[in-house]
């Protein structure tokens, strides 16, 4: 890890202070990483006009890994959308390729309080959601747009091509062999022929994966299923769309939205480390955000793009315990800071 570059992008709301604890958990880890911080989202706006300004872009793709806050902001809601924060993060995944967004989902000790399923329901969760993160009705652009003509109307395609599919389904199908070998793969196919496509795909892909049980489930039902018995999902492959909703939703399964890191990786190991959660506008400024998220997120990068899975393990140890001395922000029902929790991950290692 020595040397090896990691642009920070904070971003807005409570991402500079999720990041924050991050960076101050990697800093103890004393790994000789370098830090380069750049304004993206609302900052990027206000500091150049653009959500992803041209540096920022450049520093994240000249660095070895990108650990990234969260963006959005309610002033910047009626901009234009191209101007808009969230543009960051789609322009970030869709420049660097990171087609890959790997969410998981694992109950940590001591939060079935924290969950809303019941305890014995929540225990059984060690899931991942592999979402497509290049692809769907975000990136469709044909016929994007709205029209009026006496009768508003909004378009947006949904769309995927079979090598999307296809690369994703790899990622899906490889995830699962790493862990209980198992994939569930969502979609509507029912409806949507984008869906069929998708479903084809993946059966075809299934071919090279003998070892793999691969099982297909209509998102409805995923979302169902998720909250009747998830325990039952290991690796779950899905669309962009269906896997923002549905991680979102197994994030509270396990206690909060504050938990859920995730790793968005290109073909080559290349990635963007971010939490799921957004930037949380009604608690920003107040200490009160969960880093857990955006902690767990720096481990999922010393993992994938540093080849530091020690350190990995270390950081996610030390949440664990963190949670185990009773340490908790608001959302898990708490009332530590972002500070103290940070601190208290840092006591633990
Ligand atoms: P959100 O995830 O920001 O917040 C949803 C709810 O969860 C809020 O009540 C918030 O307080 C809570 N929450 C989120 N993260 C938390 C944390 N770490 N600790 C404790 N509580 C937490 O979603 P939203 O309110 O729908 O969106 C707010 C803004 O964030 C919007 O502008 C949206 O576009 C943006 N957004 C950005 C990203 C991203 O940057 N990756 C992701 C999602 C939403
Ligand atoms: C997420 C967010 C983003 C998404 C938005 C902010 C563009 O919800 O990272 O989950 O929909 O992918
Ligand atoms: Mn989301």
């Amino acid at each position: 890890t020595h040397g090896k570059l990691i642009a920070i992008l904070p971003g807005d709301g409570i991402g500079p202070e999720v990041t924050a604890e991050a960076r101050r958990v990697l800093d103890a880890l004393d790994l000789g990483l370098v830090f380069e911080e750049a304004p993206v989202g609302g900052a990027g706006y206000r500091a150049s006009g653009h959500p992803l300004p041209d540096a920022t872009l450049a520093l994240a793709k000249r660095a070895d890994a990108v650990l990234f806050g969260a963006v959005g902001d309610p002033e910047f809601d009626s901009l234009e959308r191209a101007l808009r924060p969230e543009q960051a993060i789609l322009g970030l995944r869709k420049n660097l390729t990171t087609f890959a967004n790997l969410r998981p989902a694992k109950m940590f000790a001591g939060l079935e309080d924290a969950s809303t399923l019941k305890p014995e329901v929540a225990n059984a969760i060690d899931l991942v959601i592999v979402r497509e993160l290049n692809g769907d009705v975000y990136f469709g652009a044909k016929g994007r747009g709205t029209t009026d003509a006496g009768l508003r109307e909004g378009h947006d395609l949904m769309r995927y091509d079979e090598s999307e599919v296809r690369r994703i389904a790899h990622v899906g199908f490889q995830t699962a062999a790493k862990r209980r070998g198992k994939l569930c793969s969502v979609d509507k196919a029912n409806v949507l022929e984008t869906s069929q496509l998708w479903r084809d795909v993946v059966i075809e892909v299934a071919a090279e994966y003998p070892q793999i049980e691969l099982t297909h489930m209509y998102v409805d039902n995923a979302a169902m299923q998720l909250v009747r018995n998830p325990g039952a999902f290991d690796t779950i492959v899905t669309g962009n769309l269906f896997g923002d909703i549905l991680s979102d939703q197994a994030s509270m399964c396990v206690g909060s939205i504050g938990m859920l890191p995730s790793a968005s990786l290109d073909a080559h190991g290349k990635g963007l480390y971010e939490p799921i959660h957004g930037s949380a506008p009604d608690i920003a400024g107040q200490g009160k955000a969960n880093p857990c998220a955006a902690i767990l997120s720096a481990a999922m990068m010393l993992r994938h793009s540093l080849d530091a899975s020690d350190a990995a393990d270390r950081i996610e140890a030390a949440v664990s315990a963190a949670l185990a001395t009773g340490a908790r922000t608001p959302d898990l029902g708490g009332t530590a800071t972002t500070r103290a929790m940070g601190d208290a991950v840092l006591a633990a290692l």
